[in-house]
C-alpha cells in the first residue's frame, strides 16, 4: 500500500474548519467539497493519458488527453457522497460506481447494504471515496468488491486516516497482492475505545447530512 498525506497549507486550513465542532453542516459540506478536489489533484497524479494531436490558434502541437477506459469513481454510502462533486469536477468524464456500506457501532464491523458497479473492472483506475479510515475494515471490503471484477488499480481518497486502519489495509492488500494507494488530509492520532479517530473531526455522515 502507498500512503500519501497532502502536506499543503489550504488542506491543513480546509481540514482544520472541519475538525471544529462548532462548524454547522452547510460550511462542513462546502470544505469537504473543496477539501475532496485539492485531494483529487494529487491521487490523479497517475492518471493515464495518452498522447493528442491539436492545433492552437497559433501552430499544431502534440498535448494529451485522458486514455480510455474511463476512470471509476467510487463514493462509499452515505458519508462518501458528500465527496462525489469535489472528485468529478477534476474528472467530468469519469463513471461512478456506489458501494452502500454501514459499519455497527457495537462490533464495528462493515457490512454492504447496496452495490452498483459495472461488472468488468479490469484496465479501470478507480477512485474510492470515504471521508474516513478509521478501523480500516470498511475499506478492506471496498477492495475486496473491485478485487472479484477484476480491480487491480485502486486509490482511496480520504479526508482522514487512523494508523490502525491503516495498517489493516496494508496486510490486507499485501494478502491480495493488489497495490492499493491511500491519499488523506491527514494521518491522525489513534482510535479510540468506540472506534472514533482521535482528534478526528467526529462522524462525518452525521456532519453532511444530520
Ligand atoms: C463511516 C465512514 C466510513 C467508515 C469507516 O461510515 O464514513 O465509511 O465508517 O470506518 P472503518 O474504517 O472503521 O470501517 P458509517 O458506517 O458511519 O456510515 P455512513 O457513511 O452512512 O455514516
Amino acid at each position: 500500500m502507498r500512503l500519501l498525506a497532502v502536506d499543503h497549507p489550504l488542506v491543513a486550513h480546509k481540514l482544520t474548519v472541519l475538525r471544529n465542532v462548532r462548524t454547522d453542516s452547510p460550511t462542513f459540506r462546502r470544505l469537504a467539497d473543496e477539501l475532496v478536489t485539492l485531494l483529487a489533484y494529487e491521487a490523479t497524479r497517475d492518471a493515464r493519458v495518452a498522447d493528442v494531436q491539436i492545433d492552437t490558434p497559433v501552430a499544431p502541437t502534440v498535448g494529451v488527453k485522458l486514455s480510455s477506459p474511463k476512470p471509476l469513481i467510487v463514493p462509499i454510502l452515505r458519508a462518501g457522497l458528500g465527496m462525489l462533486d469535489g472528485m468529478t469536477r477534476l474528472l467530468p468524464t469519469a463513471e461512478v460506481g456506489f458501494l452502500g456500506m454501514i459499519r455497527d457501532e457495537e462490533t464495528l464491523l462493515a457490512t454492504t447494504y447496496a452495490r452498483r458497479l459495472p461488472d468488468d473492472l479490469t484496465g479501470r483506475q478507480i477512485y474510492v471515496l470515504d471521508p474516513m479510515l478509521a478501523t480500516g475494515g470498511t475499506l478492506a471490503a471496498a477492495v475486496d468488491f473491485l478485487v472479484e471484477r477484476g480491480a487491480d488499480d485502486i486509490t482511496a481518497v480520504c479526508l482522514l486516516a487512523a494508523p490502525e486502519g491503516l495498517r489493516v489495509v496494508e496486510q490486507h492488500t499485501a494478502e491480495l497482492h493488489v497495490p492499493v494507494t491511500v491519499v488523506t488530509a491527514a494521518v491522525d492520532e489513534r482510535l479510540n475505545e468506540k472506534g472514533y479517530i482521535v482528534p478526528g473531526l467526529g462522524d462525518a455522515g452525521d456532519r453532511l447530512y444530520g
